[in-house]
């Protein structure tokens, strides 16, 4: 049998700083140091976010590797998130990558975020039934940046084929809980508050956007001019009706989400449904989307909450799949913020 691949991982895309180790697809640690710095600006302060993570991967990193209980002799290889994210917050996890590869005299591997988002559905108890995809598949991807749409054919080999043309689904929810006061991250309390909210209350506009790509920019902006109007006529409106205030406009980003979906696997054919990324752990899009599967007769894959939001385990299984085939970067590499697949 072939020798243990042993990865040491890190993501600093953008207010989180992560460092995790694989032993092959098993997560030995996976330890997420999330910056509660932006809480009061209403959004990541991108300055702060590569300061904190200058101060976090050091402990970070130690943590991951006494918690998996190796030793850094250990160690294969060492992937490191390349982009895209914000440049600052990148570097750091960047520099501190390439010293690691050049003091160990390790192979050094690039990994997108974005691919690595997707492939936690490769990682060993990945959800519930440690049920693995077979490609291939499609993923939505939803996150604070980003939504798209995307076909697996193979775990290096992916493609978009629909996206956001404005804003991502993740930013759509923290704009819609900036406007109703409450502090970010807004998606987690949208989904809390609309928990126990008539989802059917108030009616919010659907884009119309060709192919399979999305926008929420028009959305948000109905939204804003939506509860400015009602607190005209009602200072306490937003207090008054806040629980169906969030589960109507939940409902909307969900169903707007799963219409393209659900067109995507009509197109290709595909029935192997997965979603990933931050917004992947709003409970609304996995009950909707577990419904939807068994109408449509296809096979879901939900990531555990763990892999949902950002963490360094889905860029360690990146960088296994990238170790196999020899995919090594010189210390040369350096982050891209607008890295595309
Ligand atoms: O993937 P992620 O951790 O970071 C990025 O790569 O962007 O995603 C963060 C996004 C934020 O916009 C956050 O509000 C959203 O995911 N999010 C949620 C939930 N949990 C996180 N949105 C809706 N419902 C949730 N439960
Ligand atoms: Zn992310």
């Amino acid at each position: 049998m072939a020798e243990p691949i042993t990865i040491l991982a890190i993501e600093s895309s953008c207010d989180d700083t992560s460092a995790a180790v694989l032993k092959n697809h098993k997560v030995l640690s996976n330890v997420v140091a999330t910056q509660k710095i932006h809480k009061e600006f209403g959004g990541v302060v991108p300055e702060l976010a590569s300061r904190a993570h200058q101060q976090n991967i050091i402990p970070v990193v130690d943590f991951a590797i006494n918690e998996a209980g190796v030793s850094k002799k250990d160690f294969d290889a060492i992937a490191y998130t390349k982009g895209p994210g914000l440049l600052g917050s990148l570097l750091v996890g960047g520099s501190f990558a390439k010293g690691f590869s050049a003091g160990l005299e390790i192979p050094l591997i690039e990994v997108s975020h974005m691919q690595a988002h997707i492939l936690v559905h490769q990682i060993d108890g990945n959800n519930a039934e440690n049920s693995k995809p077979k490609f291939p598949f499609l993923c939505l991807t939803v996150s604070g940046g980003h939504t798209q749409i995307v076909r697996i054919d193979s775990p290096l080999k992916m493609e978009v084929i629909g996206t956001t043309l404005d804003d991502a689904a993740g930013e759509a929810f923290d704009k819609v809980a900036k406007i109703l006061g409450l502090p970010y991250p807004g998606g987690p309390l949208v989904d809390k508050y609309a928990s126990k909210g008539n989802k059917l209350k108030y009616l919010f506009p659907k884009s119309r956007v060709d192919k399979l790509n999305f926008s929420f920019s028009g959305l948000k902006t109905a939204f804003l001019y939506f509860i400015r109007q009602e607190i005209k006529e009602n200072i306490n409106f937003i207090d008054e009706n806040l629980y169906d205030i969030c589960a109507s406009i939940q409902h909307t980003i969900v169903s707007t989400l799963l219409d393209k979906l659900q067109k995507a696997a009509f197109e290709t054919g595909i029935s192997e449904i997965a979603i990933a990324g931050g917004v992947s752990a709003n409970s609304s899009l996995r009950a909707a989307l577990q419904k939807l599967g068994t109408e449509n007769n296809w096979t879901i894959f939900i990531p555990k909450f763990e892999y949902c939001t950002d963490n360094a385990a889905m860029i360690g299984i990146v960088g296994m799949y990238k170790y196999k085939e020899k995919k090594f970067a010189p210390l040369t590499s350096k982050p891209e913020a607008r890295l595309s697949f």
